[in-house]
């Protein structure tokens, strides 16, 4: 009898044994496939390696988190700046996402010639998220150059680091001063400098949403700045995620992240930017913005960094628009860019609304569709190739009001 106990025993502590090898097993085989994934351009990037300091602090990281899921409270704030035209078919669902993401505010410059969100502005000041927005018309930026544009990173292009360096000083002479870096230094002057005083903003437009790779190490932009940018100061960039039509043909009421759940396989290099107020000097244009040097034994460094590890420098911070990362750090936290959405809805955007000067540079005769072999690769629309929920498993986790989508059909 008591030979038979032990002998269950040992079998319960050998299969407790087993079960922990192969558990160890699982984690190590997934840390290795995430590490050699994702790099857009360079293979050989050695931020993206998995051997030494940054990698040990990742693995401590991903231990820690295990025990500690709750938001910790900080004294520091994030907002964001956001520049809005024709985008009301979605942008309470980007603030829904965003404000549970952990910003504290959203900073809406509304680009229309009417000012046509003054009305959901004044219905919503009594509302519990809705009144974290302020609402702002373009005539009240700081420095408003220009009546009207929508203009931004797409009537460039954003690969302007691959021309020969002369090609881009020309180049860059005669791009034009894009107004939409004039809102972004109002907004942080008018809610960094003053008003409420944000410790860290992000510039992003309404199309574009911050997906963490892996929710389980956060899920919160609070975290996220804590490990990546507080320590350092400066601005931290993020790469764009392309997500494609889904071979969507028209608009449909449901949510854009419900919709549109195809998106590339890996991470494009253009990025975007995340900066701390009290060390921000300007915008160079909407993706990368002017921040104070830090100085490293004795010489003025760009203070710029990426989430490929926490303090990783941002290498291309001194090509001629600092745009892109090309190494394109995908771990951590992506930008997904929601640029094509159905295929109506992106002529419109690219053809029919257009932007100011060159606004139907990219549309065919009679801005009926989309140029074709012209012009960068993501001007083209792409159905998406690789299906990722994560943005509508946050969202429906995070604002539980959007979960009733998941009974609709989409027939378009
Ligand atoms: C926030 O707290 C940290 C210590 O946790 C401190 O070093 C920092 O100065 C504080 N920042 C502000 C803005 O109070
Ligand atoms: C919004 O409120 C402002 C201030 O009360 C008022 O001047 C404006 O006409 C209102 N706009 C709309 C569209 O209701
Ligand atoms: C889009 O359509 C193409 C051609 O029919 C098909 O190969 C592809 O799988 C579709 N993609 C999605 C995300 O539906
Ligand atoms: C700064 O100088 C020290 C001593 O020469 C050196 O060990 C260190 O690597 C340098 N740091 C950087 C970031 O270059
Ligand atoms: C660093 O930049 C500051 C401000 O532009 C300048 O005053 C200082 O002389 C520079 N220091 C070095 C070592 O280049």
């Amino acid at each position: 009898m008591v030979k038979r106990r032990q002998s269950i025993s040992t079998r319960i502590i050998i299969s407790f044994v087993g079960f922990y090898l192969v558990t160890c097993i699982w984690s190590f085989a997934k840390l290795s496939k995430d590490g050699d994934s994702n790099s857009c351009h360079h293979n050989n990037d050695p931020t993206q390696s998995l051997t030494g300091q940054p990698h040990r602090d990742w693995l401590q990281r991903r231990r820690s988190l295990q025990d500690q899921k709750t938001t910790k409270s900080y004294n520091f704030t994030a907002a964001l700046c956001v520049c809005v035209k024709d985008a009301e078919a979605y942008f309470e669902e980007f603030i829904d996402y965003h404000l549970a993401m952990g910003f504290s505010n959203v900073y809406l410059y509304d680009d229309s010639p009417n000012f046509e969100l003054q009305r959901w502005y004044n219905h919503t000041r009594a509302h519990p998220d809705y009144s974290k927005v302020e609402v702002l018309h373009l005539s009240d930026a700081r420095n408003p150059k220009g009546s009207s544009s929508s203009s931004n990173e797409e009537e460039s292009n954003d690969d302007d680091d691959n021309q020969q360096s002369q090609n881009n000083q020309q180049q860059q002479q005669m791009l034009p001063v894009d107004p939409q870096t004039d809102y972004y230094e109002d907004c942080v002057h008018r809610f960094g400098f003053n008003g409420p005083k944000h410790d860290y903003f992000a510039f992003i437009d309404v199309d574009e949403f911050f997906v963490f790779v892996d929710e389980s190490n956060y899920h919160n932009i609070l975290d996220l700045l804590q490990d990546y940018l507080v320590p350092f100061g400066g601005a931290l960039t993020v790469n764009w995620m392309l997500v494609g039509s889904a071979n969507k043909s028209v608009y449909a009421p449901l949510p854009i992240t419900k919709r549109f759940q195809y998106r590339d396989e890996k991470a494009h290099f253009v990025i975007k930017s995340i900066v701390k107020t009290s060390d921000y000097l300007g915008h160079r244009n909407p993706h990368a913005v002017y921040v104070r040097d830090v100085v490293v034994n004795g010489t003025n460094t760009s203070n710029i960094h990426t989430t490929a590890y926490p303090g990783a420098n941002h290498k291309y911070a001194l090509t001629p628009r600092g745009a892109t990362d090309k190494t394109c750090p995908s771990k951590v936290v992506l930008l997904y860019h929601y640029r094509y959405t159905s295929d109506k809805e992106y002529i419109f955007k690219r053809c029919t609304r257009g932007g100011t000067d060159g606004g139907h540079y990219w549309c065919s005769d009679g801005g009926q569709g989309i140029r074709q072999g012209y012009g960068p690769q993501h001007i083209q629309s792409i159905p998406g190739s690789v299906f990722d929920d994560k943005a509508w498993k946050f969202l429906t986790s995070h604002v539980p009001k959007y979960q009733m989508y998941d009974s609709f059909e989409d027939f378009h």
